[in-house]
């Protein structure tokens, strides 16, 4: 082959080959300074997700469930994947479930997060199959302080444990089979709240050998502790730590045998440890063994196979909001936020999330089947009620791809109406966007009560920046102005992203932008130019 052959060759397999080896790449987590994208399709993907009632992933109920997607208009669903159905008896597989679960969601056009409902759920045992449940001697259950079983399996029962591995080894083979390429299927939750609600830790023969020897050296060396005893080393949180350690390593085994037949990104979602609860043996308000804010450098320390850990936000107030992120915000932890409660109050917090750099939200509970609502049993939720939810992420949703590339770039700030006040100047080298708030527009109804402004700033080239938000107020102003260096707005444009490109339905001047530029309750995306003179 002559060179300008070779060359014209080898463009056309570049230009054959590439897109498809772009779909072809499994999802996965990059990590880059500190900063997390999850790759979808071989690019930065933001999850605006929702996740069904616990008993909505039936084929007779995914109407619903599809419909509230419609509505909401969010690009993934999370949605359980039942131990006690798929395997009804030892060793038999029904995945009919999991199959409506993506044929619909391909047919509705959104991703899926499969939820794996085993071993935990809310900490109890209550997925297991029957003959699981019905046999406390082949599968122990976690046994407490005065020798009782309780409604949760031993950390240290290896029955299980080998039949949990080999239950989801199974659902990540089926999904291989059925999903590789398409990736419909984008993560997968290992277990749900995990821990132990009955008692501290287990106190079961086996459990009393492993408590009674020391720390396992390798992670006392990942903490940088001294070795000794759990009480020596843990103090009076020695029990926590281990049964933290013992579920950590349970999981982490689970994660790993199904990675073996089909490496996703893998998490577990944490039953979130109130401000109240005090470290130590008294009686707490969540599971002990989950991935708790105190327990998180020993759940990292000791997991290979899990890729985040990943709270679930149902108790309110923006300053526990905000402290939970923080706690999850960290450069060996992508921030993932796989329940919110659909309590309107927490629809803005999808811009804290956001702002911190997360990968993804998603609201809890959003099809109206369901006969359970966190908010009044028996309630058949109205989708209005999740209007503010749905008004975010038909917003963000046109720029759901340049917004998680920005995010990963370390590019996007947000601001929320009542955090800290110095939170409401974002730097931006040598722009400062300075936000304030307030309901604004004339003639709308106002909304629920409470502070409810948020701000989205990202930016898109030194004096350019993308705007979004709600009942709010934005400036631009020089960091540091030079003597006689004055800022001026160039242009501003209302639009939005189509396809990736930036549109503009209008420029923006006069009364819009005189004394910055506002937004009201109605969603609008605005892309300033800023410069001097
Ligand atoms: C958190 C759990 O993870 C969900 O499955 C569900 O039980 C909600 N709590 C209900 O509030």
């Amino acid at each position: 082959m002559n060179h300008v052959f070779r060359r014209a060759f080898v463009a056309l397999v570049v230009s054959l080959v590439s897109p498809l080896a772009l779909t072809a790449q499994i999802p996965h987590l990059v990590e880059q300074d500190g900063r997390h994208a999850l790759f979808v399709d071989g690019k930065p993907f933001l999850i605006l997700g929702a996740q069904i009632h616990n008993s909505s992933a039936w084929p007779e109920t995914l109407q619903y469930v599809w419909q509230a997607a419609n509505y909401l208009q969010v690009n993934t669903i999370e949605a359980p994947v039942y131990w006690e159905q798929i395997e009804q008896e030892p060793g038999k597989f029904d995945f009919s479930n999991v199959d409506a679960l993506i044929d619909g969601a391909r047919e509705h056009n959104v991703r899926l997060v499969l939820l794996w409902f085993g071993t935990w759920k809310n900490a109890r045992n209550h997925y297991t199959p029957e003959w699981v449940k019905n046999d406390p001697v082949k599968y122990p259950r976690l046994i407490d302080a005065n020798g009782r079983r309780t409604d949760s399996m031993s950390p240290f029962g290896e029955t299980t444990l080998h039949a949990d591995c080999s239950a989801f080894a199974a659902l990540m083979r089926h999904l291989k089979q059925i999903d590789e390429g398409k990736y419909t299927v984008i993560m997968v939750q290992v277990e749900n709240e995990s821990g132990s609600l009955d008692s501290v830790r287990d106190f079961s023969e086996q459990a009393q050998k492993v408590y009674s020897a020391d720390v396992p050296p390798d992670l006392v060396q990942a903490l940088h502790l001294q070795r000794g005893s759990w009480q020596q080393v843990f103090g009076n949180s020695a029990a926590e730590h281990f049964q933290a350690w013992s579920v950590a390593r349970y999981i982490d085994r689970v994660a790993a045998a199904g990675k073996a037949e089909y490496p996703l990104p893998m998490y577990v979602n944490v039953w979130v440890r109130s401000p109240d609860d005090l470290e130590g043996e008294g009686p707490r308000s969540y599971p002990s063994g989950g991935a708790v804010d105190t327990m998180l450098d020993l759940w990292k320390a000791t997991v290979h196979s899990i890729d985040m850990m990943s709270p679930d936000m149902y108790q309110s107030g923006d300053t526990n909001y905000m402290r939970v992120m923080d706690a999850y915000t960290r450069a060996d932890n992508p921030l993932f936020v796989p329940e919110n409660s659909h309590d309107p109050q927490f629809a803005r917090y999808i811009f804290r999330v956001l702002g911190n750099g997360g990968i993804g939200y998603s609201v809890w509970g959003v099809d109206s089947t369901n006969v359970t609502s966190e908010i009044s049993p028996a309630q058949v939720l109205p989708f209005d009620f999740l209007a503010g939810f749905k008004k975010n992420y038909e917003m963000l949703g046109s720029m759901q791809r340049e917004l998680a590339s920005l995010n990963f770039a370390g590019k996007v700030k947000t601001v929320l109406e009542d955090e800290p006040f110095d939170h409401r100047r974002m730097t931006f080298g040598k722009w400062q966007a300075i936000a304030s708030f307030g309901v604004r527009e004339e003639g709308e109804a106002q909304g629920p009560a409470g502070p409810h402004g948020v701000l989205l700033v990202a930016q898109l080239s030194d004096d350019e920046f993308l705007v979004t938000g709600f009942d709010a107020r934005i400036e631009f102003h020089l960091t540091a102005p030079g003597k006689d260096e004055r800022w001026q707005i160039m242009r501003v444009e209302e639009g939005q992203y189509r396809n990736g490109e930036w549109t503009a339905r209008r420029w923006l001047n006069g009364d819009e932008c005189d004394f910055g530029a506002n937004f009201g309750a109605t969603p609008q995306i605005l892309r300033f130019k800023m410069g001097t003179y």
